[in-house]
């Protein structure tokens, strides 16, 4: 059993007919005398493609392939349009429509394609035990070939959709800029260089007898104040209470121990001292470290010790960096594991 819309009937006789001019064209007289996948096969290859013999497009066809093309032209020059923008700094508000623009012309367009440059013949049939009848497998073939057709002789909006899909593609390519040049080992190194002055927040030199015990300040390599990375905190502890890690003694002149602020956990500032635990605590997630052994965690979510900064004094009595901190400073990829 089989049937078709009024549409699709009306339809399926004009290509009928096509076909029948066609093939008379062609010559093939007898393909004409079956039916009109006869007529279909009886052209040859190179008869198909000349353009003389290509069927003519019905008018609705003509228009659907107008409006196709100019929305495939809009996408591409969406597509340009935001890789100009992104290269000349960007505006996200402009990238996000002109994507809009780009994404939904060529969805748009692809839907009228379908819906209008397709043949749109349905057909039901029983299930039958048997294998298909020859007819029905030239039918078939006949319906594929014409559906290939219906693409590859619009070879001017193949075109199209692919300059748009390729204008596309750059501009979702060009922000791979945006990722920048790769950090190095810039992530574990901070500005502080040896024999680098230890200074306070106005850049003013901090001495050994700067502190009263128990006291803090925050310090800074001298000329990097805004560095935030190297921030660290000076303490100055009893000496008698200090037990640093093996190989630090004499890293503390006066009791003055220096440590990086950032917390290890999730780089909040470390700025609360418990003089009577020797603790610097963390006020975000309350994590505390002793700063009588190296900065070790007794406390919180912290994974690590705070980095120690190797500090001496000088001739003048002023505290100077031997060095960088004993590790990367704050949180990050290193406590999963990775070291440099
Ligand atoms: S940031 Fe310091 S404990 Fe969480």
């Amino acid at each position: 059993m089989s049937g078709t819309s009024d549409g699709g009937r009306t339809g399926g006789v004009q290509r009928w007919l096509r076909r029948l001019r066609l093939a008379r064209k062609a010559g093939k007289a007898a393909a004409v005398a079956g039916v009109a996948v006869g007529a279909r096969r009886a052209l040859s290859r190179k008869d198909r493609r000349r353009p003389v013999d290509r069927p003519v497009p019905l008018p609705h066809e003509r228009s659907a392939g107008r409006r196709i093309a100019l929305l495939f032209l809009v996408s591409t020059a969406a597509g340009i349009g935001l890789l100009v923008l992104y290269a000349l700094g960007g505006q996200v508000q402009l990238e996000g429509a002109l994507l809009a623009v780009a994404l939904g012309g060529i969805g748009i367009a692809l839907i009228l394609w379908g819906k209008h440059l397709f043949p749109h013949e349905i057909v039901t049939e029983e299930r039958e035990p048997h294998a298909s009848e020859a007819r029905t497998l030239e039918t078939t073939q006949e319906l594929i070939e014409e559906s290939e057709e219906a693409i590859t002789r619009r070879s001017l909006l193949v075109r199209l959709l692919l300059g748009a899909l390729g204008a596309l593609a750059v501009a979702f390519v060009f922000p791979i800029r945006s990722l920048g040049p790769r950090p190095g080992r810039s992530l574990f190194a901070t500005k502080w260089r040896k024999d680098m002055m230890l200074v306070d927040g106005n850049g003013v030199p901090i001495r050994a007898d700067t502190l009263d015990v128990n006291g803090v300040i925050t310090a800074f390599p001298q000329g990097y104040t805004t560095s935030a990375d190297s921030v660290a905190i000076v303490v100055k502890v009893p000496q008698d209470v200090l037990r640093l890690p093996a190989g630090r003694q004499g890293w503390a002149p006066s009791g003055n121990v220096c440590y990086s602020k950032l917390c290890t956990h999730a780089g909040c500032p470390v700025g609360l001292y418990l003089a009577a635990t020797h603790e610097l605590q963390c006020p975000c997630h309350q994590s505390a470290f002793d700063v009588t052994n190296g900065a070790e965690v007794v406390f919180g979510p912290a994974a690590r010790p705070l980095p120690q900064l190797r500090i001496y004094a000088d001739g003048a009595g002023f505290l100077r960096a031997a060095g960088d901190f004993t590790g990367p400073v704050g949180p990050g990829f290193w406590n999963r594991g990775a070291q440099p």
